[in-house]
């Protein structure tokens, strides 16, 4: 009994001296028993490294990043207005490129011809339904709209129409605007488009 109690404290003693440390500020490293997957295979922020054929552990910001916190909700590509007027914008504020008026007409026959008809004259299939108010959209007063104004129509509706914008979003009313654009300008041709050579044959 008397060397158990010795043992015991000695024992005691060795514990609290090896796994007592708990607490004590050390350079070296923790002894991992179950590593936990604290160590892995992976990239350090702002190091080099040899993963990416640029030799950075980072990669660049893909294009359309926008900065946390950036407004960009009142962007004209979002609002159709210039940036803290109510004045629409003018043009297209996004580029129009061929990909976007073949998707303006995607988009356009999906969510405006059955009303607007696929010369956007406003005989869609919906007339045939007693709809008979559908505006024909080579009105002069819609061909000479701002661009974000009809992005405005779009997104919120007007007079009869519903709004859109839950439907189509903002890349695409442009799309659509692009190819109601195109629409217009096949209506407004004069003879001076027609190549010289051809002018004659179309006046006969
Ligand atoms: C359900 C039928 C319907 C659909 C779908 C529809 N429209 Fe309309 N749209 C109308 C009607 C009806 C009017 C006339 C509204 C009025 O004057 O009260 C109108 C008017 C307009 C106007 C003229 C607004 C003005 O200032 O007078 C534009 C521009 C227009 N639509 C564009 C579009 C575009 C672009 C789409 C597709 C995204 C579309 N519409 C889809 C029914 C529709």
């Amino acid at each position: 009994m008397r060397y158990f109690l010795l043992i015991f404290a000695l024992t005691v003693a060795l514990v609290v001296v090896i796994a007592g440390q708990r607490g004590d500020l050390s350079r070296r490293r923790p002894i991992s028993i179950i590593p936990d997957m604290d160590k892995q295979m992976k990239l350090l922020p702002q190091k080099d490294d040899t993963f990416f054929a640029d030799g950075r552990s980072s990669r660049l910001p893909v294009p359309g990043t926008i900065a946390q916190g950036a407004p960009y909700q009142d962007w004209p590509q979002y609002t159709g207005r210039v940036t803290g007027l109510t004045n629409f914008v003018e043009n297209i504020p996004v580029p129009v490129t061929e990909q976007l008026m073949a998707r303006g007409k995607q988009r356009y026959e999906i969510n405006c011809l059955p009303c607007h008809g696929p010369q956007a004259d406003g005989n869609g299939i919906t007339k045939k339904y007693a709809m008979a108010v559908v505006a024909n959209l080579h009105e002069k007063r819609i061909v000479l709209m701002p661009d974000g104004e009809i992005f405005n129509t779009i997104t919120h509706g007007k007079g009869l129409m519903g709004a859109y914008g839950a439907n189509i979003v903002p890349e695409d009313r442009w799309a659509i605007i692009a190819y109601l654009r195109a629409l217009h300008r096949a209506q407004l041709g004069v003879m001076e488009d027609v190549p010289v050579e051809h002018q004659a044959t179309l006046k006969k």
